[in-house]
């Protein structure tokens, strides 16, 4: 085990014990080696074909076997253990929050942090009703004990970035704003995290990046960022992209028509929505790290994005930001998904980290 991620002794000392931090030296070896030219893979020319959506004429855009979705639950006298409800945002661009309010809160009147979540789903696919997210809110706000806003954003390529982005700070606006008893009563306005796995943690990226240089006093304070596997991208590949690049879970070229459909029509993966590393990126860490947040970045060894995750760390670490990086061995993208015993660990390693910042 290596402890990779510190910059903080204090905060070494006060979760050694209980935060486990691996990073193994492969991925570091992996990431430090020069990015090769490889032999260009040969994907689908259809982006549309490649992640099986159907444009149809009139330019929507259908997408088969749309996964099941939950409804919330709000009624106080349920048996739950978390109650949910949805509010709308932005009406005329169908954009609301699912908020879930652990029953613990409510019953004893205490407040709680806040996690504003933006799901996964590679800016194309799913929401925040979807079963697979509105499971992992309702666990993380009972296992993390946290107030969790599920945010509903537009979906590319309908609305390409930045769609998302924009939404993303129209909710932090509203999550100001808004006058809910589930949010005046029980959140803990000095304690907001942004979050989100995958695409999501993309937008949390980003969002936060903005958020940070636009000093707004129109959204809450925010005190760090919590991204899980978030998806970045490039033009030059990664050794983890090479060595994984028919990993099921999210196959290069799956990857490539996702950018391809989200990304502002004419531009290529090295923009500053995709890497990180290019355009004003790294001067915005600099602001990120004069407002003093904590980030976690998690990420494992079976995901192909795992050197990318990596090297945001570093790139963090170089520009100062407290970052500290969670990386485990095997697992794949978007692992706590569809393993509730994945999604336990990192409610666990999110509750250690949100803690020991306090
Ligand atoms: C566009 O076409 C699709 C498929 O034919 C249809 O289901 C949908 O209702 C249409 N939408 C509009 C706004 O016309
Ligand atoms: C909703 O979005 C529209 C379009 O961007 C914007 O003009 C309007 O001000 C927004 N409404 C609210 C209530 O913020």
């Amino acid at each position: 085990m290596s402890f990779y991620s510190f910059s903080h002794y204090k905060f070494f000392r006060r979760c050694s014990i209980a935060f486990a931090f691996s990073l193994t030296l492969v991925f570091v070896a992996n990431s430090l080696t020069p990015q090769t030219q490889a032999t260009p893979i040969q994907c689908n020319k259809d982006p549309y074909k490649q992640l099986n959506l159907i444009l149809n004429l009139n330019g929507t855009v259908t997408r088969p076997n749309k996964p099941p979705e939950s409804p919330p639950a709000s009624d106080p006298n349920l048996n739950t253990l978390v109650l949910s409800k949805d509010l709308s945002i932005n009406q005329s661009k169908g954009t609301w929050a699912r908020i879930y309010l652990p029953r613990a809160a409510l019953d004893r009147g205490y407040k709680l942090p806040l996690i504003v979540f933006f799901h996964g789903g590679g800016f194309i696919y799913l929401s925040a009703a979807s079963t697979i997210f509105h499971e992992f809110c309702f666990n993380m706000a009972h296992n993390v004990h946290a107030v969790v806003a599920s945010i509903e954003y537009r979906l590319a390529p309908e609305h390409r970035l930045p769609a998302a982005y924009d939404d993303a700070m129209e909710a932090l606006h509203w999550i100001k704003t808004n006058q809910n008893d589930w949010l005046t009563e029980y959140v803990d306005y000095s304690n907001v995290f942004l979050m989100g796995s995958s695409a999501g943690g993309n937008i949390a990226y980003i969002a936060g990046l903005r958020a940070a240089a636009e000093n707004d006093h129109r959204i809450p304070k925010i005190k760090g960022l919590i991204l899980v596997q978030p998806f970045f991208s490039g033009t030059h590949m990664t050794n983890s992209e090479r060595r994984l690049v028919n990993e099921p879970h999210l196959a290069l070229c799956n990857n490539y028509a996702l950018w391809e459909l989200s990304l502002p029509v004419g531009v290529d993966r090295d923009h500053e929505y995709c890497n990180p590393t290019v355009g004003n990126g790294p001067a915005r860490l600099k602001i990120i790290q004069r407002l003093g947040w904590w980030v976690l970045v998690t990420g494992c060894s079976g995901d192909p994005l795992v050197d990318r995750q990596v090297q945001l760390v570093r790139l963090m670490q170089r520009n100062g930001v407290r970052v500290v990086g969670h990386f485990t061995t095997g697992d794949y993208h978007g692992i706590q998904d569809t393993e509730p015993l994945k999604a336990r660990e990192l409610y666990g390693v999110m509750k250690t980290f949100i803690s020991a910042i306090n």
